[in-house]
């Protein structure tokens, strides 16, 4: 059987998971009235210390529906040149909220709460109003790095001071609470809006959850529903969302030391580079220019011997540990991608 590390989206529903969506208890979700999901908005609103949470088909949608409730068309939005925003989500910021976007420059894609500062924009009719500052916790695209609680503050106070929304991308913010010991909540204190993925390292196949105060709800809601976003039974999704945040969150601290585990085994490869930060979450990337192949020759090598990587780049891979991949499984994969480095240095 494959080894499956191109994304924890890959994840499948386990039996568990089923039972508990097969039982759930149903509504109306577009007037509020699916008991399930006001029970999943509730216990993620509590858990990211926010008034409300309203449920969303995709993390995309809670991005661009936080950007939405929160610029008007002409502002600016400020992220990391690495993220997801920016890069894979078609540019909808744009597309459907006529915004700009200020893509900052990062090792490992977290900014400096200095370099942030200086790309607010400074008030002018000529300029666009810089509107929103986005932090992705962790990152997706940058190896999983891990923002320290410090710099998130800081960014957060700059924001409030200079008149900015701050809002957090956390499709993995529970990597990062479980990596680092410090409650979501924390993470989470005082940023305008914030959410989490139900359908990547928790193992849903769909979902994720947007909070912030009533009145962002409010708006978030009144675009969730313009977009196309509103439900009906969707107790029967939700209900795997619960059950994942009851059964699931251990299992993001062992898919963590899983990838600490393969970064162990493959960081001394002769031709392989690695950021300083690798091995802090759930993903791993790392450059296979030294070896002189792209990166989609490599995976296809790997691809070859059963193991899936993603080329995300023409040199940079990424792998990601996730619930159906298990020790053994990632000792294997650490195995096959030494033998193609090794294979392709000796070629070199
Ligand atoms: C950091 C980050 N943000 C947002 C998303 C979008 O989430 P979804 O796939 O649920 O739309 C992803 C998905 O990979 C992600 O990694």
């Amino acid at each position: 059987m494959t080894i499956d590390l191109y994304s924890d989206t890959q994840t499948r529903p386990t039996p568990g998971m089923r039972e508990a969506m097969a039982r759930a208890v149903v509504g109306d979700e577009q007037s509020d009235s699916d008991p399930t999901t006001r029970a999943l908005c509730d216990r993620v609103a509590a858990l990211l210390g926010k008034e409300d949470g309203v449920f969303m088909p995709s993390g995309t949608m809670c991005n661009l529906v936080s950007i939405l409730v929160q610029t008007r068309p002409g502002d600016e939005i400020i992220v990391d040149d690495q993220s997801h925003i920016y890069n894979t989500e078609a540019a909808g910021s744009a597309a459907i909220g006529g915004v700009s976007v200020a893509a900052l420059r990062t090792p490992a894609g977290i900014y400096s709460p200095e370099q942030f500062e200086a790309a607010i924009r400074t008030p002018a009719r000529t300029a666009p109003r810089s509107a929103l500052v986005s932090v992705e916790q962790t990152t997706s695209f940058s190896g999983g790095s891990v923002w320290e609680l410090a710099d998130m503050r800081r960014i957060r106070d700059i924001a409030q001071a200079r008149g900015l929304k701050a809002h957090i991308d956390g499709a993995r913010l529970l990597n990062a609470v479980v990596a680092t010991g410090i409650p979501a909540a924390e993470y989470a204190d005082g940023f305008d809006s914030v959410w989490l993925d139900l359908s990547k390292g928790l193992g849903c196949p769909v979902g994720a959850v947007l909070c912030g105060s009533k009145d962002f709800v409010v708006e978030a809601w009144r675009w969730k529903y313009r977009l196309g976003g509103a439900m009906r039974q969707s107790g029967v999704i939700a209900a795997a969302g619960l059950y994942a945040l009851d059964h699931h969150i251990d299992q993001l601290a062992a898919d963590n030391a899983n990838l600490r585990l393969l970064h162990e085994a493959v960081r001394d490869l002769p031709g392989l580079a690695f950021d300083a930060t690798a091995g802090q979450s759930n993903i791993l990337c790392f450059s296979v220019e030294g070896l002189g192949v792209t990166a989609a020759a490599f995976a296809a090598a790997c691809l070859a011997e059963d193991v899936r990587v993603r080329a995300i780049g023409a040199y940079q891979i990424r792998a990601t540990t996730h619930l159906d991949v298990d020790r053994a499984g990632v000792e294997r994969a650490a195995a096959v991608i030494r033998a193609a480095a090794t294979r392709f240095a000796e070629r070199g």
